[in-house]
């Protein structure tokens, strides 16, 4: 008899357990066999306990979730503007890096010498500022050094500009393109010769570059185009491939 009434009890009982709480939804005691009246008492409870610690969700971690959830609501002109600003910052910042490495090479090697680090070091040295931005940076031209700098589909148009704007002493602007439906913003700017260091290297052949250095540039680079420019002629271009979310995540 005893049995038949806990088990009920039991049954009348409904628990749901959901992750990380119970919810005593219904109970019901027959208090028959505990007080030997013959009433039956209902009892609703309704308990939210949490299971285990008693830990509450910490206002800090709800704040986070809810962000993270957020929409952003982001306007395209800042996103380019913002892209265009990045780009700049992201470019200036390349020039740099290759610029004083460049120097070392110069005076720890010599100009000859040099040609063997650029020939090494300048794609791994863009890769690097690249990883360090989440972007992909490149120098394309259509009088290529390393085969590896020639223009791309996407950068031909671009480069076309910027010699267009050189040939008729047209200023050149920096720009951002879409690419891939707008989740790629390609960042390009055009590189000038701004001093006669470059000369050594990539002016004329005859009188601005050594024979040694000569040698060493038909050595590895047997297709060179990269020789016979002036100062402020176009060299080629900066062409940053910057993600979109990149950008977003900064505004
Ligand atoms: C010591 C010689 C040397 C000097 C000085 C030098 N360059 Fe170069 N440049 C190179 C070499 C070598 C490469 C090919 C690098 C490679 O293999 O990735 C190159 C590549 C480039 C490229 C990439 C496009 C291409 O042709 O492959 C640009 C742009 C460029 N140089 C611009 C300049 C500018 C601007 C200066 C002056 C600030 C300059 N360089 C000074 C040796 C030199």
């Amino acid at each position: 008899m005893l049995c038949e009434r806990i088990k009920r009890c039991i049954l009348q009982t409904a628990l749901i357990v959901s992750e990380n709480h119970i919810y005593i939804l219904f109970l019901s005691i027959n208090i028959d066999w505990i007080m030997g009246k013959n009433i039956y008492f209902f009892i609703l409870i309704f308990v939210l306990a949490s299971c285990g610690t008693n830990e509450r969700v910490s206002k800090e971690v709800f704040d986070e979730v809810n962000k993270s959830m957020e929409v952003k609501k982001v306007n395209e002109a800042d996103v380019l503007k913002l892209a265009l600003e990045w780009g700049e910052e992201i470019s200036q910042d390349a020039q740099a890096q290759l610029i004083s490495a460049l120097q070392k090479a110069i005076s720890d090697h010599g100009i000859s010498g040099a040609i063997e680090f650029c020939n090494l070091e300048a794609l791994p040295i863009l890769n690097e500022v690249g990883e360090k931005y989440n972007v992909t940076i490149r120098r394309a031209s259509n009088a290529y050094r390393n085969p590896e700098d020639k223009p791309k589909d996407y950068e031909e148009m671009i480069l076309e500009a910027f010699e267009y704007n050189a040939e008729n002493s047209l200023p050149t602007e920096a720009n951002i393109q879409k690419l891939e439906n707008g989740e790629v913003l390609l960042f390009a700017k055009a590189i000038k010769i701004p001093n006669a260091m470059c000369l050594s290297c990539h002016g004329n052949p005859d009188s601005e570059i050594n024979t040694e250095t000569m040698n060493k540039l038909s050595e590895l680079y047997p297709d060179d185009k990269a020789t016979g420019h002036e100062l402020g002629d176009l060299r080629g271009m900066w062409s940053i491939r910057i993600p979109k979310k990149e950008i977003i995540k900064r505004m």
